[in-house]
């Protein structure tokens, strides 16, 4: 087989980014897709067990903020495309330590960044480098409006400076060097293989074990959730069809707030797991609020509907069954995962 791109995936090894690997393998089978990935407590190879002897998938262990090794991957390699998802992504782990998020986040992205812009000496041709982020880095909305792609950047957690200060260099690279990108934001993603630290796979679990769902401050605080693989989705359109220099919003047309979908999620998992209805609802307890906690997220998603055609393909509900379903038939993983040092996160987070 001719292979026609290769095609870096940083981060590939995470949530969102092992749905994009999967993806982009079996679909294209004319590309070498390289999985670069520095198995953080985030990374789980076990997330990619399906495809890692295909014949067009490597894996690369590797830090973004190493230079000397990124450097020497893309001499190596000569990726045409760069699909950048690796990144700190926790906004309660930034709170804790920022620095960690500015050193990934920040300066891992810059050294993407270098590496692509020498490897092409400045000659791009079919050259991308797509650089996923996510709604955050807009701040927060008031009970009305939406995010739109013309909507000033203003972040509040330090998870969202450090990937508004990337994408901010994604874009300077362009202008400066007129090197080829595009940017995604993102509104919350949820389904299969999230680690448990974030709302969703984090309550699953806890009702799984009969534990206390900490709701922050009054669970008054909106998110726009988006099923995972409806977001892999938009990236290939993205990748593929994206015009160059442009930010799209991806978001779910789906708005609810943390203490409603908390509620639905305690509901569904009363009857998949055959619990007296409402004995879920009981584990719900109202716990010191994040600082600096987002009031709403809520994306405007009508540019790359109107120009890529791309839309949600399931409803809320049914995105979440499948995620329970999932979790329930996948408790080899979600029992290595909250084995170890996730035990010491709980206990410094929610103590
Ligand atoms: P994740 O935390 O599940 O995965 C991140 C991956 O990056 C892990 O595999 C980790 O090992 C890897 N990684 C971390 N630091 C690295 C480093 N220094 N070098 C190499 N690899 C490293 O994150 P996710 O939720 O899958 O998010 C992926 C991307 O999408 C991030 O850029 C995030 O900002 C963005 N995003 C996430 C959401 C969401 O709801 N999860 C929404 C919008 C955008
Ligand atoms: P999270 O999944 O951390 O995503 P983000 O902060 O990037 O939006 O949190 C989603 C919402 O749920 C957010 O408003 C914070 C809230 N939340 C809780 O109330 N309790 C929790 O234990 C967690 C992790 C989040």
């Amino acid at each position: 087989m001719v292979i026609k791109k290769k095609v870096l995936i940083t981060g590939g090894a995470g949530f969102i980014g092992s749905h994009v690997v999967r993806l982009f393998v079996n679909k294209y089978p004319d590309y070498h897709i390289y999985n670069l990935d520095a198995l953080t407590y985030a990374g789980n190879l076990e997330n990619l067990t399906d495809i890692e002897n295909a014949p067009n998938y490597t894996f690369i262990k590797g830090d973004i903020t190493d230079e000397k090794f990124i450097n020497s991957i893309f001499e190596t390699y000569k990726f045409d495309c760069v699909i950048h998802l690796a990144a700190e992504s926790h906004v309660d782990r930034s709170i804790k330590n920022p620095l960690a998020f500015v050193k990934t986040n920040v300066i891992g992205t810059m050294v993407l960044l270098n590496a692509f812009k020498s490897c092409w000496s400045e000659r791009f041709d079919g050259k991308l480098f797509y650089h996923i982020s996510t709604d955050e880095v807009y701040g927060t909305l008031g009970q009305t409006g939406l995010f739109t792609e013309s909507t000033s950047y203003d972040p509040n957690s330090p998870y969202s400076a450090s990937k508004a200060s990337s994408d901010h260099f994604v874009r300077a690279y362009g202008e400066t060097y007129n090197m080829p990108y595009v940017i995604s934001n993102c509104s919350n993603n949820y389904g299969q293989n999230q680690f448990p630290e974030k709302l969703i796979p984090l309550f699953i679990n806890n009702i799984i074990d009969h534990k206390d769902l900490p709701v922050y401050g009054d669970g008054n605080y909106t998110r726009d959730w988006l099923y995972v693989k409806d977001h892999a989705v938009a990236i290939d359109l993205i990748f593929h069809k994206g015009k160059l220099g442009e930010t799209y919003n991806i978001g779910g047309f789906n708005e609810w707030k943390n203490i409603d979908l908390v509620r639905l999620l305690c509901k569904l998992m009363d009857v998949k797991l055959n619990r007296e209805e409402g004995s879920s609802e009981q584990l719900i307890t109202f716990v010191k609020d994040r600082p600096g906690h987002d009031l709403r997220y809520a994306i405007d998603a009508s540019k790359i509907n109107k120009e890529l055609g791309w839309e949600p393909s399931v409803t809320f509900e049914e995105g979440l069954k499948k995620t329970i379903d999932w979790y329930l038939n996948n408790e080899h993983w979600l029992n290595n995962v909250t084995s170890g040092s996730y035990k010491l996160y709980y206990q410094n987070q929610y103590s």
